[in-house]
């Protein structure tokens, strides 16, 4: 069976290709710009234009799709909207079987300027003849890091101590949507969330104690329906089956320490 993967060379995609090919897929990885490795036929196509997307859906049985361009305003648009209804017009004309949109726990509720471009790629797959399933994913930890490093910049780490975070490892993530393929079109939305709802105090101060820092933390309320959305758990789902890996797990991979693999 051979599987398109958008997104390939991202954070999810390089955990998602290899897995892939272990379970026997033949794979192909889009990318803008020409690649190699992980076992997959690498394919150049930019969702943004549409050059090279009829090529890379033909003759695929299904379609993982995880491109974004997160947080760029139109160029989001363009990418996740425009390039999800060209993605979806290719995979209608070459008779593609199923096709898993990677969406994110909370889109609907949240009222993120990058969610209302996932929720309308969302409809753009529901409403399509092709057989499909949208995984909405809770937040990766390296987003979650990121996060941290940004807010701590000046110092004291900064933060809505009452926000609740599900952080899910990607490569749960993508053992989740090897699965999916495997079991076939949902038709529907699923959910997919980490193992622990933390508190953002929580998961700052074990950030710190990993880190070895001992900057403080600075508790300050979220403003507005942001972060009411935020404070009321939106961002988390009870789904179950949920990843295994923590944020104790990846914050050891990442900054050293006891860990299971
Ligand atoms: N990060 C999170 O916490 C999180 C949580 C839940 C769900 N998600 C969703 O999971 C998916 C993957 O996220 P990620 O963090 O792995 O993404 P990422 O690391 O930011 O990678 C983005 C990918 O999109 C591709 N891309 C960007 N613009 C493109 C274009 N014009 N045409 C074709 N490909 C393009 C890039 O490919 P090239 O650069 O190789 O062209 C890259 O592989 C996204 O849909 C995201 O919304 C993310």
């Amino acid at each position: 069976m051979r599987v398109l993967v958008t997104g390939a060379s991202g954070t999810l995609g390089s955990a998602l290709v290899p897995r892939l090919v272990d379970a026997g897929y033949e794979v192909r990885g889009m990318s803008r710009r020409p690649r190699t490795g992980s076992g997959a036929q690498w394919v150049t196509a930019d969702l943004a234009t549409g050059a090279g997307v009829d090529g890379a859906v033909d003759g695929v049985d299904a379609v993982a799709h995880l491109a974004s361009a997160p947080f760029r305003g139109r160029r989001t648009a363009r990418v996740d909207i425009a390039g999800t209804r060209r993605l979806v017009a290719a995979a209608t004309s070459a008779g593609v079987g199923h096709l898993l949109y990677l969406s994110i726990v909370g889109v609907d509720r949240v009222p993120l300027g990058y969610y209302r471009y996932k929720v309308g790629a969302e409809a753009v797959v529901r409403n399509s003849r092709v057989p499909w399933t949208i995984l909405r994913a809770t937040q990766f930890p390296q987003l979650l890091d990121a996060m941290l490093r940004v807010t701590g910049a000046l110092g004291p780490v900064i933060g809505d101590p009452a926000v609740v975070a599900q952080p899910v490892d990607p490569r749960d993530v993508a053992d989740r949507i090897v699965a999916r393929l495997a079991s076939g079109r949902l038709d529907d939305l699923e959910e997919f969330g980490g193992p622990q709802v933390l508190r953002f105090d929580e998961a700052a101060r074990a950030w710190l104690t990993a880190r070895h820092s001992s900057r403080p933390l600075l508790p300050v309320r979220a403003p507005g329906r942001l972060g009411r959305a935020w404070r009321a758990g939106w961002l988390t789902t009870t789904a179950v089956p949920r990843g295994s890996r923590t944020w104790a797990d990846y914050l050891a991979d990442t900054y050293g320490g006891p860990h299971r693999k």
